[in-house]
């Protein structure tokens, strides 16, 4: 068995190196298991990915060699709805940028309480956007209504959730006063929220982004939040991980940025671990793993 304790990110070379021989390997979502490494495997009969997204994942090549992949599913569901909110709330009402006023030394005498002093923008009340109804979506949904928000939703094939209504998504970015991402990252859903389509988000939205990076026109998001055609963001996933030094979206006050923490709490991490090794061990005995993302490579 090998493995990595880094440090650092793993080399696609030092990747292929170290996995050269193997029968099967548990990864993170940080590790790219691309076709020319699955190919470079003859040996290999299983991945299992401590992670719900597969994107970092070539899905087809493993199962065009009937190789099963494990994820892991649900258990995240409520710890990445609570970023989501997290994220949603800090974005609406200021608080990293009140919070950076606070500690650089501002609040003074002259500049302090007034009827506009810090003003954000009201949740209760407000209409929230989901793009994807899956687990997440729905717990996002809970805490929206439970905060007194009107919910409306875009699914690929509309889903029957109480008090949410399914809309298409040209009349839900229309119509949100936020709006929170919350589908895979697949070749359909790169790009879903492009220069056109923020264009038709209502004027002072909030993006709330805990998916995918590249679900995101990054380029038009930092132009909608720079021109004040959006109020804010808050952003936990990037087109590139980590997010390079001088990015844009680092430069503007009205964004929340987080290093990719959607699941981030140490009960859900050690949950997540447990399935991706109970997927792992089902696999080395020759049995279906529990939670395999390309099924159809069991048949039936
Ligand atoms: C987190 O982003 C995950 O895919 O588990």
């Amino acid at each position: 068995m090998n493995v990595w304790l880094g440090p650092g990110l793993l080399p696609a070379e030092t990747l292929r190196e170290e996995l050269a021989g193997c029968y099967g390997v548990v990864c993170l979502l940080t590790d790219r298991i691309d076709r020319v490494l699955i190919e470079s495997l003859p040996d290999l009969r299983f991945v299992s990915s401590m992670s719900v997204g597969v994107d970092h994942i070539d899905v087809a090549a493993l199962t065009e060699r009937g190789i099963p992949l494990g994820y892991t599913p649900g258990v995240l569901v409520e710890t990445t709805a609570d970023t989501t909110f997290a994220l949603l709330l800090a974005a609406a009402r200021r608080v990293c940028e009140a919070d950076r006023f606070v500690r650089e030394g501002s609040w003074r005498l002259e500049n302090r309480w007034s009827p506009d002093f810090f003003a954000g923008k009201d949740v209760a009340g407000a209409t929230l956007g989901l793009l994807g109804l899956g687990e997440i979506g729905q717990a996002v949904a809970r805490r929206a209504q439970a905060f007194g928000m009107r919910v409306v939703a875009w699914n690929r094939s509309p889903r029957n959730v109480p008090g949410v209504e399914n809309l298409d998504l040209e009349t839900l970015l229309a119509a949100s006063d936020f709006v929170s991402v919350h589908v895979a990252l697949a070749a359909e859903t790169r790009g879903l929220l492009n220069a056109e389509r923020i264009a038709l988000m209502k004027p002072g939205a909030v993006l709330v982004n805990t998916a995918r990076g590249g679900i995101v026109d990054e380029v038009a998001l930092v132009a909608a939040l720079a021109s004040g055609r959006l109020s804010a963001a808050g952003i936990d996933v990037f087109a590139q991980e980590p997010v390079p030094a001088g990015h844009p979206l680092l430069t503007l006050p009205n964004v929340v940025l987080t290093p990719h923490i959607g699941s981030a709490t140490a009960q859900t991490r050690a949950r997540m671990a447990d399935l991706a090794t109970r997927n792992a061990i089902a696999a080395l005995k020759g049995e279906h793993m529990p939670h395999c993302a390309n099924p159809e490579v069991y048949g039936g």
